[in-house]
C-alpha cells in the first residue's frame, strides 16, 4: 500500500514536472516571440523617427522657403514706386508699403491694424474709395483724383483697387495700388512749353527764310540803282541798302537761334580769329569816320590752339566787340586778353573783352541775355543771345562784369577741345584778369 502511494506520488510529481516543462517551453517561446516583436517595434520606431526627421527637415525647408518668399514679396512691395494699401474684409489695414508712406505722409506703424474708416481720415479724399469699393465689392481701374494731405499740400494720384479672394473664391479683402502723378503732371506741363518753344523756333526759321529771299532781291536792285542815281536819291538808295543789310543781319541771327547748329570744328589758332575780328571792326570803324578808340591786345600766347568752329567764334567775337565800341560814345579803350585755364587736367582758355564805355546798370544786367533786349534805338537785342549760343555750343560759357559808367568786361570760358570738356567747366578757377 505504502509502495502504491509512493508510486502515485512519484507519478503526480512527474506529471507536474512535465506540465511545468511544457508551460516553461511555451513561456520561453512566447518570450522569444515577444522579444522578436519588441525588436520589430524598435525597428519600426527607428524607421518612424527617421521618417519624422525627414518630414521635419522638409517642413523646415518649406518654412524657410516660405520665409524667403515672404521676404522677397515684402522687398518687392517695399521697393515698389507705387503705394500699396491692403485691407481685410473688415476694413483693417494689413499692408501699407514705403511708397504709400511717402506719398501720403503717414507712417505704416500708425495705421497698420487700424480700420481704414478711421485710420486715414486726415487725408482728404483718400479712404473714401477703399470704403466704397469694400462695401460694393467693386474693383476700380486707373481712377485719377486729387487728395489733400494733412499739411494742406495736394497730390494728384491714380488708383486701382482689386478684390482679394481665398482658394474657395470667398472675398478676403482689397488692395489699392496708387501712384503720385503730381510730378509727371508738372513734367508734362514743362514738356508742353518746350514743345511750344520748338514750334515757335521752327516757325521763326520758316519766316526768316521767307523774308530773306525777297530781301536779297531788294538789295540787288538797290545796288543796281546806286550806280544810276545821284544826290538825294543816292542817299535814299543807300538807306535802302543799309536797311536791307540790317534786316538780313536780324534774319541771320534769328535763323542761328532758331535752328540747331552743327559746328564745323577744326584746330585753329585763337589769336588769328581774334585778330581777324578786330581787323573787320576797325575797317568798319574807319569807314564811318572812326571814333577815338584804342585797341589793346594782351594774349597769353600767340600759339594757343583750340578746336572750334572759327567762323562761328568770329561771329561771337564781332558781336561782343561791336557792343563794346557802341558803348564808348566818346571813344575809349578796348582790351582783348586771353588767359590759360586748367580744370581737371583739361586745358581751357579764358577770353576777355574789356571796354571803358557806359557800362551796364544792375537793372539791365538781369535782362542782358534775353532775346530782343536792347537799349539802343537801332539795336536788335539778338547779339548777346547769339554769342551765348555759339559759346555754349563750344562747351564754354559767357559772363559779364560791369559797373555803370565805368565800362564792361565780357568773359568767355572755352575748352581747348570741346569734345573733351569736363562737365563742370564752369567751376574752373579763373586766372587773374584786369577787373574793372
Ligand atoms: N560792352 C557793353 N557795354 C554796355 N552795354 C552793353 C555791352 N554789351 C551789351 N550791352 C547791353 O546789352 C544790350 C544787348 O546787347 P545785344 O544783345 O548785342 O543787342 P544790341 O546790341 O542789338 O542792343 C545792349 O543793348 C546794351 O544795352
Ligand atoms: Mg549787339
Amino acid at each position: 500500500m505504502k509502495n502504491m502511494i509512493s508510486h502515485n506520488l512519484k507519478e503526480k510529481k512527474r506529471n507536474k514536472i512535465s506540465e511545468l516543462s511544457t508551460i516553461f517551453d511555451s513561456f520561453n517561446s512566447n518570450a522569444q516571440k515577444l522579444e522578436a516583436s519588441y525588436k520589430q517595434l524598435q525597428d519600426r520606431i527607428r524607421e518612424i523617427d527617421r521618417e519624422m526627421a525627414q518630414t521635419n527637415e522638409c517642413l523646415n525647408k518649406k518654412v524657410q522657403e516660405l520665409n524667403n518668399l515672404t521676404m522677397y514679396l515684402n522687398s518687392i512691395l517695399e521697393s515698389m514706386y507705387c503705394g500699396v494699401v491692403a485691407i481685410d474684409i473688415q476694413g483693417r489695414i494689413e499692408t501699407f508699403n514705403r511708397s504709400a508712406e511717402k506719398i501720403l505722409h503717414v507712417k505704416a506703424g500708425d495705421v497698420i491694424g487700424k480700420n481704414v474708416r478711421f485710420a486715414l481720415t486726415q487725408i482728404n479724399g483718400f479712404n473714401d474709395l477703399l470704403i466704397e469699393s469694400l462695401t460694393a465689392r467693386k474693383k476700380v481701374i486707373n481712377l485719377k483724383r486729387l487728395i489733400e494731405l494733412k499739411d494742406g499740400n495736394s497730390r494728384y494720384i491714380e488708383s486701382s483697387i482689386s478684390i482679394l479672394h481665398d482658394k474657395d473664391g470667398c472675398t478676403t479683402g482689397l488692395v489699392e495700388i496708387f501712384q503720385d502723378l503730381s510730378e509727371i503732371r508738372e513734367l508734362k506741363g514743362r514738356l508742353y512749353s518746350v514743345n511750344d518753344l520748338v514750334s515757335v523756333g521752327t516757325m521763326a526759321a520758316c519766316i526768316a527764310h521767307e523774308i530773306r529771299n525777297p530781301l536779297n532781291g531788294i538789295e540787288g536792285f538797290a545796288s543796281l540803282l546806286e550806280r544810276e542815281v545821284e544826290g538825294d536819291n543816292l542817299k535814299l538808295v543807300n538807306n535802302i541798302i543799309l536797311g536791307t543789310k540790317n534786316i538780313n543781319k536780324i534774319v541771320t541771327d534769328l535763323l542761328l537761334l532758331a535752328r540747331p547748329i552743327e559746328l564745323n570744328l577744326r584746330k585753329c589758332e585763337l589769336s588769328n580769329i581774334l585778330d581777324r575780328s578786330l581787323v573787320l571792326v576797325s575797317q568798319e570803324l574807319r569807314k564811318k569816320g572812326g571814333k577815338n578808340i584804342q585797341l589793346k591786345k594782351d594774349y597769353v600766347s600767340r600759339k594757343t590752339t583750340i578746336i572750334c568752329d572759327p567762323e562761328r567764334l568770329q561771329q561771337a567775337f564781332l558781336n561782343i566787340i561791336l557792343n563794346a565800341i557802341q558803348s564808348m560814345h566818346e571813344g575809349g579803350e578796348l582790351t582783348v586778353f586771353t588767359r590759360e585755364l586748367v580744370i581737371g587736367g583739361t586745358s581751357g582758355i579764358q577770353i576777355g573783352f574789356s571796354d571803358t564805355g557806359e557800362g551796364i546798370s544792375n537793372h539791365d544786367m538781369k535782362n542782358i541775355f534775353d532775346p530782343f533786349f536792347t537799349t539802343k534805338t537801332n539795336g536788335t537785342g539778338l547779339g548777346l543771345v547769339v554769342v551765348r549760343k555759339i559759346i555754349e555750343l563750344h562747351g564754354g560759357e559767357v559772363s559779364i562784369r560791369s559797373k555803370e559808367k565805368k565800362g564792361a568786361t565780357i568773359l568767355l570760358k572755352l575748352p581747348c577741345n570741346p569734345n573733351r570738356a569736363p562737365r563742370a567747366f564752369s567751376d574752373a578757377h579763373l586766372i587773374n584778369y584786369t577787373d574793372i
